[in-house]
């Protein structure tokens, strides 16, 4: 049975988020029946002017108020982080462990008995129950849970997202208008990135609550050109216009010496190509040549670059996403 169906709701958790409230819209626009888990219900029908979206009430920290949301749901779109990540809070509970691994578990046991077929778990890159740093380690912690729940499961991570009402790119916009002179990079500004268009993620979100052929699978999602981080830089400010030095100050992770203390010579400061400026933002984002190959492409993502770890059987509990330090593409 194909849950995403004009006749069933979904319940979107974060739908008032930046994802998720993308994901919410492109299925209210296609005749899908939607509802939003929201802390604050009242808020939801704002911020979808013109769209039939129903607000339902729900913590996920708090595991009474989830299963009246849940009530008559056929699918589950998990898209909850807690505000203000990644920077944490445990004085008023905004932490990685409460809100992602625990407000997970908390919903998806909310999930058994209710009738709720499939649930979609937006996640990110990395994610790793056996990671030392708490992000990383509380999504892995998330996926488990959602790999080991009643509903057949589909894992999304993507790598960065940017589109409208983003706060990373936007943020970076911000800064470039704002600072005098210079742009400060932390780093070198060499770290490969290959950031993804938030219509992308909500297409492909789309299609991994309806197709038959995407329970059970992890997939990751990024888009066709990888970016230094200084050259995304470089794009924000050729598209305002801006021309202004990149500064890079050093840091230094803990326990890490300084590259000129290790021995080895150091990395091309550039090793990515330049970006086309067909990629960031907007235009048209094809796919690259020879790109990750897809084992579940889903019809009508022909911008993503897309890949898919090997679906594990359902019930199966191995590890499907790469070991730290592997790069997956
Ligand atoms: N943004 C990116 O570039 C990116 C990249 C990769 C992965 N992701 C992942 O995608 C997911 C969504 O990220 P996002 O950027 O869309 O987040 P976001 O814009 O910060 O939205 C977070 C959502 O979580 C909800 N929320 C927070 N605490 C909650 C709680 N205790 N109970 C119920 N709902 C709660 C908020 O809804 P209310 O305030 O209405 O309750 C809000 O809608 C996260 O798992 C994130 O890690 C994001």
């Amino acid at each position: 049975m194909i849950p995403a169906s004009p006749g069933k709701t979904i319940l979107v958790a974060g739908g008032t988020g930046f994802l998720g409230s993308a994901v919410v819209r492109r299925l209210a626009e296609r005749g899908q029946r939607v509802a939003v888990l929201s802390r604050s219900p009242e808020s939801v029908a704002s911020c979808f002017p013109g769209l039939d979206v129903e607000a339902r009430g729900g913590d996920v920290t708090d595991p009474s108020s989830l299963p009246h949301a849940l009530r008559g749901i056929s699918a589950l779109v998990q898209a909850v982080q807690f505000p203000g990540s990644p920077v944490e809070d445990p004085s008023r509970g905004r932490t990685f462990m409460e809100v992602d691994a625990r407000g997970t578990a908390n919903i998806v046991a909310a999930c058994a008995g209710m009738g709720v077929e499939r649930i979609v778990y937006l996640s990110g890159l990395h994610a790793d129950p056996g990671s030392t740093r708490s992000g990383y380690l509380a999504k892995g912690m998330a996926e488990e849970t959602v790999r080991n729940g009643e509903p057949e499961h589909v894992v999304l991570r993507p790598s960065w997202v940017y589109g409208p009402g983003d706060r990373s790119l936007n943020l970076f916009a911000r800064i470039l208008r704002l600072l005098p002179g210079f742009f400060p990079q932390l780093g070198p500004g060499d770290q490969r990135i290959n950031p993804v268009w938030i219509g992308d993620v909500a297409e492909l979100t789309a299609w991994a609550l309806a197709s038959d052929r995407a329970p059970g699978s992890v997939i990751e999602i990024g888009g066709p050109v990888v970016y230094s981080m200084d050259a995304i830089i470089q794009t924000v400010m050729d598209r305002l216009g801006l021309r202004k030095p990149i500064l890079h100050v050093p840091v230094r992770r803990p326990g890490v010496p300084p590259r000129e203390l290790r021995g080895q010579p150091g990395r091309a400061a550039q090793t990515v190509p330049r970006p086309g400026a067909h990629a960031l933002p907007g235009g048209s984002r094809p796919l690259p040549a020879g790109g990750a190959a897809m084992t579940a492409r889903p019809p009508g993502i022909s911008t993503a670059a897309v890949a898919s770890r090997a679906a594990p059987a359902r019930g199966r509990r191995s590890r499907t996403w790469p070991q730290p330090g592997k790069s997956s593409r």
